[in-house]
């Protein structure tokens, strides 16, 4: 992929389409900045080049304009970050901001509003891309959270303006094709949070490139016990992978025992096998599936992690996880963590040190693991 370190000259004006989908606190603050600090070499390479840098993003899933998803508290929190001030534009689009870009002077920055606030983003709608290049000289592609999508800012504007990757996309690019291109083996994948359903497509996938895939995750109640209602979507999911692993050369890895509440204040305790009472629901993988991982992490030389194991923002609850994520990080072990809330709940338990590398991105990450094109990719000319 061509690259920013490839652009020539001084005083451009750099459209830089970034992920600044970060969690805000309720007070709206930045509650967890990753994304923006990994962001931070690129910007600052456009400032020492003397460009002038028009940082777009989105904020969650708005329906019009939600002024609780305003971009206006990462304005802030970068104008801090930097110690210089970062301009903010109400609107990303419009004569205001139009005027707004034009006035930057070189090494300025500025952050455009919400992208998600126009309904034409999703839509990849021309004329709205067309109105966002008219903002730069140069593209710069440094969203990598968001390379899946093909939005009016990422695969639009590289149409009308020549794109650049930022330092950001190469690092996430080259870090997590050491899952895809000849991982070291042994390779396994341990694999939780709540949405096991939804990743179904990604384990089946997982299932045909590594050697172990270990499932866990605040699984709910009654999950692989043979009083199980065929009709639950997760004990479907569960059944599903367990037939596509006799398929594969992966091993499925499933939990030997839970962490069990009952009802929603009960005490934790341990549950006998994977039986789970009714009543009862399983909320972290029990004592002897922490063993059992640890015994087989220890083994691999490549390990790609998503998910708490456990509903591990509940004390009682977050044993699982760090036991077994916590002890990543070997010598000799590559430890990649992706995937959406991932990062922030791992990094919250301090156990951010066991990994090698922590993407930043969520669904671009696992599509990305998954071997898929991502179209935000695929508009950056070569050279
Ligand atoms: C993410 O958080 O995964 C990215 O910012 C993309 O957000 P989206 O799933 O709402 O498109």
């Amino acid at each position: 992929m061509r690259s920013v370190r490839d652009l020539k000259g001084t005083g451009h004006w750099a459209l830089v389409r970034v992920d600044f989908n970060v969690p805000l606190t309720d007070d709206g603050h930045v509650a967890d900045a990753l994304r923006i600090e990994e962001f931070l070499p690129t910007l600052r390479a456009l400032i020492d080049q003397g460009a002038r840098t028009i940082l777009m993003s989105h904020l969650g899933r708005p329906k019009g304009k939600d002024p609780a998803l305003s971009l206006r508290p990462v304005a802030e929190y970068l104008s801090q970050r930097l110690g210089r001030p970062v301009r903010f534009a109400p609107d990303c689009i419009g004569p205001e901001t139009q005027a707004a870009s034009a006035a930057l002077d070189e090494g300025e920055v500025l952050l455009l509003e919400n992208l998600r606030f126009h309904p034409e983003e999703e839509a990849n709608d021309p004329d709205f891309a067309r109105a966002l290049s008219s903002l730069g000289d140069v593209f710069v592609e440094d969203a990598f959270g968001t390379v899946h999508r093909a939005h009016a800012s990422t695969v639009g504007v590289p149409k009308v303006l020549p794109a650049y990757a930022g330092f950001l996309v190469e690092r996430e690019v080259a870090e997590l094709s050491k899952l895809t291109q000849n991982p070291k083996r042994p390779y396994a994948a341990v694999i939780g949070g709540a949405k096991i359903r939804d990743k179904l497509p990604l384990l089946k996938n997982l299932l045909r490139k590594v050697d172990a895939l270990l499932l866990g995750g605040a699984l709910g109640a009654s999950v692989i016990t043979d009083s199980e209602d065929p009709s639950s979507s997760l004990f479907g999911a569960v059944r599903e992978l367990t037939e596509q692993a006799q398929r594969s050369t992966g091993r499925l890895i499933l939990p030997e025992d839970f962490i069990l509440q009952d009802g929603a204040l009960g005490p934790a305790r341990v549950s006998e096998g994977t039986r789970i009472p009714a009543g009862s629901r399983a909320m972290d993988i029990g004592p002897r599936t922490c063993e059992r991982f640890r015994a087989e992490l220890a083994s691999a030389r490549t390990v790609f992690a998503n998910g708490p194991l456990g509903k591990a923002e509940e004390e009682p609850f977050a044993q699982g996880t760090r036991e077994v994520l916590g002890h990543l990080g070997l010598p000799g072990q590559t430890s990649i963590l992706a995937g959406g809330d991932t990062a922030g709940i791992i990094r919250s338990m301090g156990l951010a040190s066991a990994f090698t590398y922590i993407s930043t991105g969520g669904g671009a990450a696992l599509e990305f693991i998954e071997g898929r094109e991502l179209p935000g990719l695929a508009v950056i000319p070569s050279e």
